[in-house]
């Protein structure tokens, strides 16, 4: 199976955020985790801090299976909300942390109509669960 795997604003940064909400791992342990989990799959990784940057990507992806963690742009972006409703392949969203437990604003979400899925709340178990639903799902469609 071909996944993309995709992340927004400030998670290149992990590591040094908040270890409560987000975890220890960079993420560049966090996309080695995902390969070493699921040894038999082909990842590609991207992440951009810009909005334009992510449309852009999204536009251009040809896989079977998508995992995004738009990050603060879940909450704001109408713009990569329509780039993932343009695709028919499965898309994931993730988040480390449980957004719908902390601050209002992250409770506003224009990503989760176009996903099949949302896992949040687990830190990198979540980017874990997510690969594991594309996985299952996928079966289904073969
Ligand atoms: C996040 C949650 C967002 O609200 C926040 O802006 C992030 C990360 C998460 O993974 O928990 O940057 O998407």
């Amino acid at each position: 199976m071909k996944i993309a795997i995709v992340n927004g604003p400030n998670l290149n940064m992990l590591g040094k955020r908040n270890k409560d909400h987000y975890g220890t791992l960079t993420l560049d342990s966090i996309n080695q985790l995902l390969v070493d989990t699921f040894k038999e799959h082909e990842f590609t990784f991207f992440q951009s801090n810009h909005e334009g940057a992510l449309v852009d990507y999204i536009q251009t992806l040809d896989c079977d299976g998508l995992v995004i963690n738009a990050a603060a742009y879940t909450h704001t972006s109408v713009a990569i909300r329509d780039a993932l409703e343009i695709h028919s392949f499965l898309k994931v969203e993730v988040h480390l942390s449980d957004i719908n437990n902390r601050e209002d604003f992250r409770k506003t979400n224009f990503i989760k109509d176009v996903v099949n899925c949302s896992f949040f709340g687990k830190k990198e178990q979540s980017y874990i669960d997510a690969v594991n639903y594309l996985v299952e799902k996928n079966k289904f469609l073969k």
